[in-house]
């Protein structure tokens, strides 16, 4: 791979590498300052992830201020959530430095295994309890170390909606009880399933409702990234002319990762000097290279909800799914099963729904398998 290309696929590099984001980036440092929780959450590959290392960067400047990232996607129940936390702490806090000296100290109490990972050596952390509930009770006192250490700390805890699938029902009442006491310790919680974190955030019911203020990630400015995209190509010398940037973030809907992916294949495969043939040449490339996927992805869904994805493709958006023009237009059939399709391609996120003034709208969720559907 060519690692001179300016338009990452996957984490952070530098500020230099990222667009825009600014009034988010400003709000969530603003939240941690003035002690109030955000939580960060958007459709899938909006940047969420790139925005939480954004806004670290800058936090990390100064001196009062440690953040912790913990990804808590591949979790399935609360040992395995104590330690990813107690790893990501060790990871953040080196053993050769104090506040990793006297973590190390506090983590050995606890009878842990301690592994270091084959590749990359990175320290890993493993609790063996048999009792259940002494994970609870090493949750505690991990962040109650963190909370007092004369350091104010940022923690985000990215895809927080796995918790709502672990068999433990009382981990958001848990956490919650836990994360009230911290003085020191400020969270972002971020993820993608959006009625998941609403729901969580936002029932009376639930745990952690009103304790957190919300920030909806959405498309970068349009402008900012047709800026951004000018001047990356420029800076490594080469120039992109006006028709094939508008193209790009026309196609890719302005949704952050495709964006970045086809400009990264149209920065690959050029020249100096790039028009929209080379555009052209870039996204076929892509759908030529991503259409494994496309058909493993046919072969898990019905006849019927395939039609109707490859319908909401051809419309790109669709504001009544079940109404009779839709319907006859693309021979769906009845509006009852239209809408058992549609449930079930959400469900399986094939399918996203946004609010718009005008209702709600259905798109394709991945912008490739939508144009490659299209064609
Ligand atoms: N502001 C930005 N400028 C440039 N590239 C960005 C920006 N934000 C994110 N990216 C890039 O876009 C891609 C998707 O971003 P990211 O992984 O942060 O999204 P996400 O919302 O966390 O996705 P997921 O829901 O899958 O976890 C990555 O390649 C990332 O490097
Ligand atoms: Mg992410």
């Amino acid at each position: 791979m060519n690692t001179t290309n300016p338009f990452l696929l996957k984490g952070y590099r530098d500020a230099s590498l990222f667009c825009d984001r600014e009034d988010e980036t400003q709000l969530l440092i603003t939240n941690a300052k003035n002690g109030a929780n955000t939580i960060l959450y958007s459709i899938r590959r909006m940047g969420k992830t790139g925005l939480i290392y954004h806004v670290f960067s800058q936090m990390n400047k100064e001196k009062k201020w440690n953040t912790i990232y913990i990804d808590i996607y591949a979790t399935q129940n609360i040992e395995e959530l104590t330690n990813q936390i107690a790893s990501a702490i060790l990871q953040t806090f080196p053993e050769k430095e104090t506040l990793g000296k006297k973590f190390m100290t506090l983590i050995k109490g606890l009878s842990p295994s301690i592994s270091y990972n084959e590749i990359s050596g990175i320290p890993e952390i493993a609790f063996n309890y048999n009792q259940p509930k002494k994970y609870e009770s090493s949750l505690k006192e991990l962040f109650n170390f963190l909370d007092t250490q004369n350091v104010s700390v940022l923690v985000a805890i990215d895809e927080f909606q796995q918790i709502a699938n672990y068999p433990e029902k009382n981990t958001e009442a848990l956490l919650r009880t836990i994360f009230q006491s911290l003085k020191n310790v400020f969270f972002i919680f971020s993820g993608s399933h959006k009625y998941m974190l609403l729901e969580m955030f936002n029932s009376a019911k639930r745990p952690f409702f009103s304790s957190a203020s919300p920030l909806f990630l959405t498309n970068i400015n349009k402008e900012k990234y047709a800026t951004f995209i000018e001047q990356l190509f420029k800076q490594h010398k080469k120039q992109i002319d006006e028709e094939s940037i508008l193209f790009i973030l026309e196609w890719t809907r302005v949704h952050t990762y495709f964006t970045q992916a086809v400009c990264n294949k149209t920065f690959a495969i050029s020249e100096k000097k790039i028009t929209i043939k080379t555009v052209y040449d870039a996204v076929n490339q892509i759908l030529k290279e991503q259409e494994n996927i496309f058909f493993q992805y046919r072969k898990l869904l019905t006849a019927s909800q395939w039609k109707l994805l490859k319908a909401i493709a051809k419309e790109e958006i669709v504001y009544h799914p079940t109404g009779n023009a839709f319907l006859s237009k693309y021979k769906i059939g009845s509006p009852a099963s239209a809408k058992r399709s549609m449930d079930a391609l959400i469900e399986k996120e094939m399918v996203y729904s946004l609010e718009k003034p005008e209702g709600s709208a259905y798109l394709v969720y991945d912008c490739f398998l939508s144009r490659w559907l299209e064609r």
